[in-house]
C-alpha cells in the first residue's frame, strides 16, 4: 500500500465541483507532480490531504490508516508536511526564529541531524541546506520572495515530513536557485521522504518528477511519466487549447484558463 492514498476525492463549494472523483498516490523515495491550469483543484487536493478542506466524498489514507477525519495537528505530527501558495512565515520574526518556531511546535529532533545535539545548530545546518543560512539574522518580512519560499521550505522540513506537499515552491526562485532547489528535492527523496509538488515551471516538473497527474476541472485527465504527459493528446488540449494531433480545435474554450501555464518543453 502506498503511504499516501487520495480514493475517489470530490469537494464541491456550492456550485463549484473543485475537485471531481481524484485518486492518485505517493510514494517514499518518490516526486510526484501533481499539474493543470489555474483553477484545476490543486490547492483543494492538498488541503483534503492535510486536513484543512473536508471532502464532500471519498477518504484519504495516509501509512494504511483511514485519515479522512484527522484534524491538521494531527496528520502534522504523524509526518505530513507541507508548504503554502501563499507565503506564511511570521514576517516579524528573524528567518532563523521561523525555522525554530517551526521545529518547537513539532518538538523532536531532525532525525537527520540529530547527531549534533545542539538545537540552534541544527536550524542552521536545515538553513544552510535549503541555501539561506546568510538570512538566518533577517526579518522574514524583509527577504526576497525566493528565500521566502525557500524559508517555507525549511519549516516544513523542520517538522521532519515523511511526506511532504510542495505548493507551487519555485515561483519567485531565479533560474540557479530553481536548479539547486531542484537538486534538494531529489536529495530529499533519495532520503526516504514521499514528495507531492503543485508546481508551474514545467521544466521543473519535467526534470524532478517520477510520476505527474494532470487535474483539469476537478478530474485527473492525465497519469504517467513526465515523457507520457508530454506526448498525452488531452494534456496538450488542457494546456494550450489544442493538440498537436488535431490542431483545427484551437480555442475550443478549455484554453481559457490557461493564460498562466507555459507550453509544456519538450
Ligand atoms: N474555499 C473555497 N470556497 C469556494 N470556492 C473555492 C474555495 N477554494 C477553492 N475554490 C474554487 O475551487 C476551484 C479550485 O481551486 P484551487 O484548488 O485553488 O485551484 P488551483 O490550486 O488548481 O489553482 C476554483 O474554482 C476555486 O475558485
Ligand atoms: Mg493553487
Amino acid at each position: 500500500m502506498a503511504l499516501l492514498e487520495v480514493d475517489d476525492v470530490i469537494v464541491r463549494f456550492g456550485g463549484v465541483t473543485a475537485v471531481n472523483h481524484a485518486s492518485f498516490t505517493a510514494e517514499p523515495g518518490r516526486i510526484t507532480g501533481l499539474i493543470g491550469p489555474n483553477g484545476a483543484g490543486k490547492t483543494t487536493c492538498f488541503n483534503v490531504i492535510t486536513g484543512l478542506q473536508k471532502p464532500t466524498s471519498g477518504r484519504v489514507r495516509y501509512r494504511d490508516r483511514d485519515v479522512t477525519g484527522w484534524p491538521v495537528h494531527k496528520r502534522a505530527g504523524h509526518g505530513i508536511g507541507r508548504t503554502f501558495q501563499r507565503l506564511e512565515a511570521f514576517g516579524s520574526l528573524t528567518v532563523r526564529d521561523n525555522v525554530r518556531v517551526a521545529r518547537d511546535i513539532h518538538g523532536g529532533p531532525l532525525a537527520w541531524v540529530r547527531a549534533s545535539g545542539r538545537s540552534s545548530l541544527e536550524i542552521d545546518v536545515l538553513l544552510d541546506r535549503v541555501g539561506i543560512a546568510e538570512y538566518a539574522d533577517e526579518r522574514a518580512d524583509s527577504i526576497p520572495t525566493g528565500t521566502a519560499r525557500l524559508l517555507e521550505l525549511a519549516r516544513a522540513l523542520a517538522c521532519d515530513p515523511r511526506l511532504l506537499l510542495l505548493d507551487e515552491p519555485s515561483s519567485g526562485l531565479d533560474e540557479t536557485e530553481t536548479d539547486a532547489f531542484g537538486a534538494l528535492l531529489r536529495d530529499l527523496a533519495s532520503e526516504g521522504v514521499a514528495i507531492l509538488m503543485v508546481e508551474h515551471d514545467m521544466d521543473l516538473v519535467m526534470s524532478v518528477c517520477e510520476e505527474i497527474h494532470v487535474l483539469d476541472f476537478g478530474q485527473i485527465i492525465s497519469s504517467g511519466t513526465p515523457a507520457e504527459i508530454r506526448d498525452d493528446s488531452a494534456v496538450q488540449r488542457a494546456y494550450l487549447g489544442y493538440s498537436a494531433d488535431d490542431p483545427h480545435e484551437a480555442a475550443n474554450g478549455l484554453g481559457d484558463h490557461t493564460s498562466e501555464m507555459e507550453a509544456i518543453p519538450s
